[in-house]
């Protein structure tokens, strides 16, 4: 089955189509877009080596050329080089404004190809093909694209929505167990800051979705989208409710610049560590109810997945260390630290003016339990 979650954005609106089978439909999903028969493909050797001969059939079958360029996978594909590389490749392609870009790949591909096209002849047409669960419920939805910089992640880039995204959810069962469990992160935050009975939901069936179950994984992406779609028609430009889907990310951030970006800790499993976090300062503030840090930890325990500073190995700053770090997220405004809190599962808000002693404190026993 596949459904269809739309975006309305006026002249940038844009359909989710999400299920399993439509990767061997591409072509014919992409057809209607083109104005010649004829895309130009950004992927990377992982993805490729799993899953591009099923792409380049599914194109052939619709009549459609599809040069295409295979870049390295890792975050490190996130850099000035490598766009340079890639824009000069496209319009070696001869890519013109009428011609799609097809990012085919996890949020690495979606974001490098995507500032591509944003950038290419003052911006192409994008389709995101994602293929990590975390690109299909977060990365390739919403037009937030770019690079990171020698001096931070994602500080270069530009708003450009994709003219589809086309997730098939059977691409998620060639991904690591790991690469999973960090893209559920993301799936379980849409429960924990906006919609509490898909938490619950989440905690019933998500044995399940790990498991495989197509139609677990169709709901879990499909409610996802819903949710980042829903924010990102009111706010797309983040000037305020969409900072609301970087729960657990001002602690995540910290986290990621303080292991370096490496394969110590990746992007989900910061968020999720982060979201833990978040619920753990919303109830030592007395803003939500003791018992929900506690409920959220068990779900992200029972899923398997890291969610305390004691799972990070290897060495971390202490806490006024991880505080600096927070300092220097994107999302300071004002010398301020935004910090997403919650007045209970499914019920986040922004809060402005955090006691940051506070936020050291919940640092410091968080690694002194780390190291006992
Ligand atoms: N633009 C946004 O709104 C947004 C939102 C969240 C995250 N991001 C960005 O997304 C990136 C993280 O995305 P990600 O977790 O998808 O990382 P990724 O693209 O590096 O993919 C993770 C790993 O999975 C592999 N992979 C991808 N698809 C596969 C498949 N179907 N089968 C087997 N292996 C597969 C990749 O080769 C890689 O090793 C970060 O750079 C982050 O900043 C962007």
């Amino acid at each position: 089955m596949t459904v269809t979650v739309p975006v309305p954005l006026g002249a940038r609106s844009y359909d989710i189509r999400i299920g399993e089978g439509l990767l061997p439909r591409a072509g014919a999903e992409i057809a209607p877009l083109l104005r010649r028969r004829r895309l130009a493909v950004v992927t990377e050797a992982t993805v490729a080596a799993q899953h591009l001969p099923a792409l380049e059939a599914a194109l052939a079958a619709a009549r459609i050329e599809a040069p295409t360029l295979v870049l390295d996978a890792g975050e490190g594909t996130k850099s000035w080089p490598v766009l340079e590389r890639t824009v000069e490749w496209l319009i070696a392609a001869q890519v013109n404004r009428d011609d799609l870009v097809l990012a085919f790949g996890g949020g690495v591909i979606g974001d490098l190809a995507g500032f591509a096209a944003a950038i290419l002849r003052r911006g192409v047409g994008l389709v995101q093909m994602p293929t990590t669960l975390l690109a299909q419920v977060d990365s390739s939805v919403g037009g937030k694209t770019g690079i990171n910089s020698p001096q931070g992640k994602n500080l270069v880039g530009a708003f450009h929505q994709p003219r589809l995204v086309l997730a098939d959810t059977a691409l998620l069962g060639t991904l690591s167990p790991r690469d999973f469990r960090a893209g559920y992160a993301e799936v379980a935050k849409y429960g924990l800051l906006g919609d509490a009975g898909f938490f619950v939901w989440l905690e019933a069936n998500a044995s399940a979705l790990a498991a495989g179950d197509p139609d677990a994984r169709l709901h879990a992406v499909r409610r996802s989208c819903e949710m980042k779609a829903a924010i990102v028609v009111r706010d797309e430009t983040e000037q305020g409710e969409r900072a609301l889907l970087n729960l657990g990310h001002t602690f995540g951030h910290a986290l990621e610049a303080a292991t370096h970006y490496s394969d110590r800790l990746l992007h989900g499993e910061a968020v999720a560590i982060g979201c833990a976090l978040a619920f753990d300062l919303s109830a030592r503030l007395g803003l939500c109810p003791q018992e929900a840090p506690s409920r959220v930890a068990a779900h992200f325990a029972a899923m398997g997945m890291r969610h305390r500073l004691a799972d990070i190995p290897g060495p971390l700053p202490d806490a006024p260390g991880l505080v600096a770090l927070m300092g220097q997220d994107k999302k300071v405004r004002d010398s301020r630290l935004a910090f997403v809190l919650a007045r209970d599962i499914g019920d986040a808000f922004v809060a402005r003016d955090v006691d940051l002693a506070m936020v050291e404190r919940l640092l410091a026993e968080a690694l002194a339990a780390r190291a006992g």
